[in-house]
């Protein structure tokens, strides 16, 4: 019998695309949202990419306990993938209450409901954020994390804890993986799924795509004075596809019953630093396209330089990111432009 897994988020950006690399994997998803930060574009593009016109949806939101534990209930459910979160770094400054609500409670409604049913597999959703800025880079996973700079990145920290203690007390009935993931960008080569930012875009690539399609004037890029080799912040970019494929790999990992420890983590990156520069530089190159950008001073609160060393993901999940900067931002270019009917 196929495995399930419940993909909390589903119907968000990563969630989406997860749930793709899932079903051609071979696996059962239930897809759990409350859309209120997507609409049901992705949804309907993961039903088009699998032909699963039938994929389970269930409209709930985890801050509702009992609904939380109904799915557990309705399903039989082998793992859990939770994404259901808010993101926005700036706006979880403003309103920290709404943060520390929806993403703590949220993710301990899904351990009491997986606990309740006897307990599962679950995968969190972490970020390289609780890194900070980091002192030597790449950073391995045991590099220490360091207070986080927003309470959206406080949340992550602390799932990450409430994960760890959870599986620790459950005498093996919960297990769990922490992923952290660097800069997530792109979109599905089918142009069907990708980033649907509400309003104006935080992210970097985002604000690129909408500049370039017209929707936005002009990019502003968050300073040139850092002390990296062109000035601009270092990231490492990864295709939002090969994010996805490093979940089923976990997936996989924990129905085998492969871990080496009851809770592992693993950082999900390529390894390969890019700055703000060259990435603009390489999207209007690949996509033939003119930015219209401007230097602008340095947001606050943005490290210097971060990127991962994947060896641990490589080697113990059998995982490596494959595709090429390029092809992600043709692939993000595509999705705009699918967007815009064009
Ligand atoms: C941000 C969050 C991180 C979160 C991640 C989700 C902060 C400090 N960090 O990471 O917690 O997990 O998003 O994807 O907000 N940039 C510009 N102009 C823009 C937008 C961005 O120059 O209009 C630059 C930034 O200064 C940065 C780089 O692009 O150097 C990447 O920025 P962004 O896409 O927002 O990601 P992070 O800040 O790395």
């Amino acid at each position: 019998m196929k495995k399930t897994v419940l993909v909390s988020g589903g119907a968000g950006f990563i969630g989406s695309h997860v749930t793709v690399e899932l079903l051609q994997a071979g696996y059962e998803v239930v897809v759990a949202d409350n859309f209120s930060n997507c609409d049901r574009t992705c949804f309907e593009g993961v039903k088009k990419i699998t032909g699963r016109e039938d994929l389970p949806l269930e409209v709930v939101d985890f801050c509702d306990e009992a609904a939380a534990k109904a799915i557990f209930h309705k399903y039989h459910i082998d793992a859990v993938i939770h994404f259901a979160a808010f993101k926005a770094v700036g706006e979880s400054v403003a309103e920290p209450l709404k943060y520390y609500k929806n993403n703590l409670v949220s993710f301990m409604n899904v351990l009491e409901a997986a606990s309740e049913v006897g307990g599962c597999n679950v995968l969190f959703s972490s970020s390289a954020t609780v890194y900070g800025e980091p002192e030597k880079v790449p950073v391995t996973e045991d590099t220490p994390r360091q207070p986080a700079m927003s309470p959206y990145g406080n949340t992550k920290t602390m799932c990450e804890d409430i994960l760890q203690d959870t599986v620790k007390a459950s005498g093996g009935a919960i297990k769990g993986i922490l992923l952290r993931y660097f800069n997530p960008i792109g979109a599905h080569p089918s142009a069907l799924i990708g980033e649907l930012p509400r309003g104006v875009p935080n992210n970097l690539v985002p604000f690129i795509t909408q500049t370039a399609i017209g929707k936005r004037e002009c990019l502003s890029i968050f300073g040139n004075d850092y002390p990296t080799p062109d000035g601009t912040c270092l990231r490492d970019y990864i295709d939002i596809v090969d994010l996805a494929r490093a979940h089923v790999f976990a997936v996989t990992r924990m129905m085998e019953g492969k871990m080496k420890k009851p809770c592992e983590i693993f950082n999900v990156g390529t390894g390969r630093p890019v700055s703000v520069m060259e990435l603009v530089n390489a999207f209007q190159k690949v996509n033939g396209v003119k930015l219209n950008y401007k230097i602008a001073a340095r947001r606050p609160g943005d490290v210097t330089a971060i990127w991962a060393d994947p060896t641990l993901a490589n080697n113990e999940l059998g995982w490596k990111a494959e595709r090429s900067v390029e092809d992600t931002l043709k692939s993000a270019w595509a999705w705009e432009c699918h967007l815009a009917g064009k």
